[in-house]
């Protein structure tokens, strides 16, 4: 992928925010609609993907390895399938660019392919840990040929003859569980992952919508075991990708910091394994409420409305973290206006996201005067009087470069950014989207 120019955004105390607005389509779920569409026999459609840098590059991958996926007029995207075990060698490497999902969920769909292919990515993600992917997949008969420190790039070299495997995660992952379950796809008899505490369950539900044969078996102490056979005929199937809530969440807080303030956004994914911020907020004394809940293509959805709040931290209890990882940097910006302190603990998985979160929102936090300590496994904020005045250093990381940008709306003085191309990876109207609601973002 051509590297983006770094471009430098500053935003500044903002008026209340107001208005009605859709966000773009869920990043995880547009990942796995462009790939159980190209495992598919037929024509799939794909309604709200999100077209950002992300999925885009893995459309691009999935065309090398013989799918056949375009848009047309109406924003709508085909996908011929090529059908389980139906991939064909690509000429090149694929580059994945910032993305961590697009790349563990493809090297396991390879994994049970007669293939060779090598991945690679930007310098976020060529220093993010593979290992946790290539150690189960070799269970199937898979190789993997890279660096010994298991960073891209890594060629993988998919199994001829692939075996069925039970694997228990050691890290609460959908990206690794998710890896697996596609290479079972392509795997004869039933391949098991255990999860201990669940995580987002996108591919189980878009199997099912799939009839991918699968069956979950839980039990409180052990965790769920998710089954799934394979060798199974995917039929082509519509899908409509809801908005994003690890999108939404950014408007969210912002409406809930900037006094006056009252927004929805409409048809948001209400997944519970991804709504953990939100129930965070409300008990932090956030005015947010759920309206129109619906059931769309196997996923749960709602319009969402958000108004100025007067927040209190709370500690955020450790076992919500897989449902919410990705929203620390932006509950940061909350915790920053909420009286008292707010404690966030047992995640240290944000430091191997594509920045190492904990770290890089200390670090830019403290140059805000926001009142913040760093722990080992977290961090915790107190009420602050944020600064600004600063320019905060972004590190390839979208997530960090919105959160500084909301921070900026309640600062004394702007904030600038760095580099704000990365937030072309998840959410590329941002910028528009909060000017639309009467933010102030400009270069
Ligand atoms: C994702 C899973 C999460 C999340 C990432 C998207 C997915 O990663 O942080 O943004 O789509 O499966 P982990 O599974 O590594 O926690």
């Amino acid at each position: 992928m051509i590297p983006n120019q770094k471009k430098t955004l500053s935003s500044s105390k903002t008026d209340a925010l107001k208005g009605v607005i859709t966000v773009p389509g869920d990043k995880s779920i547009s990942h796995r609609s462009l790939i159980m569409g190209s495992m598919a026999i037929g024509e799939s459609t794909v309604s709200g993907l999100l077209e950002g840098e992300d999925v885009l590059g893995t459309s691009k991958a999935l065309k090398a390895l013989g799918a056949d996926i375009y848009k047309d007029e109406k924003n709508v995207w085909h996908i011929h399938g090529v059908g389980i075990g139906g991939l064909r060698q690509p000429t090149n490497t694929l580059d994945m660019g910032n993305s961590g999902t697009g790349a563990r969920l493809l090297m396991g769909l390879v994994s049970t392919h007669p293939l060779s292919v090598t991945f690679t990515g930007d310098k976020s993600l060529t220093s993010r840990p593979m290992k946790r992917v290539t150690s189960p997949l070799s269970n199937f008969g898979a190789e993997f040929q890279g660096n010994t420190d298991g960073t891209l790039p890594i060629t993988v070299k998919g199994s001829h003859m692939p075996m069925p495997f039970t694997y228990e995660l050691p890290v609460a992952s959908a990206q690794v569980k998710s890896a697996i379950m596609l290479g079972a796809l392509n795997t004869p008899g039933k391949t098991t992952v255990i999860e201990k505490i669940p995580t987002r369950d996108h591919t189980e539900r878009m199997f099912k919508y799939f009839n991918v044969p699968i069956e979950i078996t839980a039990n409180p102490e052990q965790g769920s075991a998710i089954h799934v056979t394979g060798y199974a005929e995917l039929k082509a199937k519509h899908m409509l990708v809801p908005g994003d809530p690890s999108s939404a969440a950014f408007l969210i807080v912002a409406a809930l910091v900037t006094e006056g303030s009252d927004i929805t956004l409409k048809n948001i994914g209400m997944n519970s394994a991804r709504t953990g911020l939100f129930t965070t907020l409300i008990e932090m004394g956030g005015k947010i409420t759920f309206e129109n809940q619906r059931q769309e293509c196997g996923e749960d959805v709602a319009d969402i409305r958000a108004q100025y709040s007067e927040l209190v931290g709370i500690e955020v209890p450790q076992d919500r973290a897989p449902s919410m990882i990705d929203e620390y940097p932006i509950l940061c910006v909350a915790a920053a206006c909420a009286q008292g302190h707010t404690i966030m603990r047992g995640i240290e998985e944000l430091r191997v996201k594509e920045s190492d979160r904990i770290h890089v929102m200390v670090q830019g936090l403290k140059k805000c005067n926001v009142n913040v300590t760093e722990h080992p496994d977290g961090m915790t904020i107190s009420h602050s009087s944020v600064k600004g005045n600063v320019t905060i250093e972004t590190h390839l990381d979208h997530r960090i470069a919105m959160s500084f940008l909301i921070l900026g709306l309640i600062s004394q003085k702007t904030i600038t950014i760095d580099d704000a191309s990365v937030i072309e990876t998840s959410f590329p109207d941002f910028v528009l989207l909060l000017n639309k609601l009467g933010a102030k973002i400009c270069p």
